[in-house]
């Protein structure tokens, strides 16, 4: 039986792998230029870091963490997203102790065991910023903006900033109060998970899919989070909003918002396209760093899904990232010859520049129908005479220019790309 990979989960072959090589440059320049640095946190955490951290009623908690028993009976899991770990490290390593703000940006693999589908996968990818240290809302809008930025600095269209405010301690328990109050009636109209999510997290209730909650959601005139915020939290979001337009970031309020994970207080917001799952989702986590046990500090973030921009990017036909051949092919055209064509790719190689050979023992003929199927630039023939003369036979591709270069020049003349000839 062969060996297959697990459900869920993806190889990513040469050819493909430069896109994601070209996002992921994109990501670290945008971030990079908005002078956030990169952090490297496990793969696996303690369990309870994201019992605590994601919220014990949310589905990715409760139904889809990568969870087991080390050798040493310690109960870990493979991390289900990157906010949690990056707090932790955050608060480890104490970055609070300089009083100057964290501003992190990560890209990783994320697991949970969720029913694979399109854009919906096992093991799959994000890279995504974080910023501990501030409550200002221009903060909130720097990062929805960044968050805007690398997707359209990838080249997408169509995109779509769903904002929203999920209020604080202080305004969200009143709002809670009301809902269940309202619902109670109403409760067996409600689906079984929202039955569990009035009793746990009723703001959840926004997010299902069902149109008969969101039915009895209206008939029970429930009201959205956003329409009922305590005043600091209207003034918040007002400011976040202010901000976005000085900047010209485009948004939309989407008050049945309400985000995935338990930690958000005030500022979510997702950005989306037509025909797809949301790309890029985040919010801000007042409350998170004390959780986690570290000193009380605001703290905001995003992430995206790399599969799904992907995904995006070619259902509108952008072409990131594409490899362009060879600058230059190295053809042996006798045995004799061999030493002499190994010195010379290892020279090409030292200049950087992307040089290649056969190692199938290929007539002269076919090794140079490969330097045309590897769109080399140059091909560069070495044989008896050429050894003989000092001299390769180093042939231009697209002209079909043909000259005869010393060997010590030969690194040279490629690097230089013949322009000249
Ligand atoms: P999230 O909304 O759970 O937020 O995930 C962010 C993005 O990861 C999604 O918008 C989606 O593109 C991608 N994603 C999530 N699950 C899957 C999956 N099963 N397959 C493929 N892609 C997926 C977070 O994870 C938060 N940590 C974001 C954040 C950072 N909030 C504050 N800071």
């Amino acid at each position: 039986m062969e060996i297959q990979r697990p459900r869920g989960t993806v190889d990513l072959l040469p050819g493909e792998v430069e896109v994601w090589q070209a996002l992921e440059s994109t990501v670290r320049d945008v971030l990079d230029k908005a002078n956030y640095g990169e952090i490297r946190t496990p793969i696996f955490e303690h369990t309870e870091l994201f019992e605590r951290g994601v919220g014990e009623t949310t589905d990715i908690v409760s139904k889809e963490m990568y969870t087991f028993l080390d050798r040493g009976n310690r109960s870990v899991t493979l991390r289900p997203e990157g906010t949690a770990g990056a707090v932790r490290a955050f608060v480890e390593n104490k970055l609070y102790g300089t009083g100057a703000l964290a501003k992190l940006y990560y890209i990783g693999p994320m697991f949970r065991y969720e029913k694979p589908q399109k854009g919906r996968l096992r093991q799959f990818h994000q890279y995504g910023a974080e910023v501990l240290g501030s409550e200002l809302p221009a903060v909130d809008a720097e990062v929805i903006a960044l968050s805007l930025a690398v997707l359209e600095r990838l080249g997408l269209q169509n995109l779509t900033v769903e904002l929203n405010s999920v209020g604080c301690s202080v305004c969200r328990p009143v709002h809670r109060a009301q809902m269940i109050e309202r619902l109670l009636p109403h409760r067996d109209e409600l689906c079984r998970d929202c039955q569990v999510r009035l009793e746990k997290n009723p703001l959840r209730l926004f997010d299902c899919k069902n149109e008969s909650c969101q039915a009895v959601l209206r008939e029970a005139n429930v009201p959205y989070i956003v329409d009922v915020l305590c005043d600091e939290c209207k003034d918040h979001f007002e400011q976040v909003q202010g901000y976005l337009r000085a900047m010209d970031v485009p948004f939309e309020i989407a008050k049945n918002l309400v985000r995935g994970l338990d930690y958000y207080t005030r500022t979510a917001w997702e950005i989306t396209t037509p025909g797809f799952s949301t790309i890029a989702g985040g919010g801000r986590y007042n409350g998170l760093v004390e959780e986690l046990g570290g000193p009380s500090t605001p703290g905001i973030g995003f992430a995206g899904g790399i599969e799904r921009a992907i995904a995006v990017l070619a259902s509108q036909n952008v072409q990131i990232g594409r490899t362009v051949g060879l600058d230059a092919f190295v053809a042996v055209a006798d045995r004799g010859a061999e030493h002499t064509a190994m010195a010379v790719l290892k020279s090409l190689r030292r200049l950087g520049l992307r040089a290649d050979r056969d190692y199938q023992g290929r007539s002269l003929k076919s090794q140079l129908k490969l330097a045309d199927r590897l769109q080399a630039r140059f091909v560069i023939m070495i044989g008896e005479s050429e050894l003989a003369s000092g001299k390769a036979t180093v042939k231009q591709l697209a002209t079909g220019v043909q000259r005869e270069i010393p060997f010590a020049e030969l690194a040279d003349a490629i690097e230089r790309g013949g322009s000249e000839w």
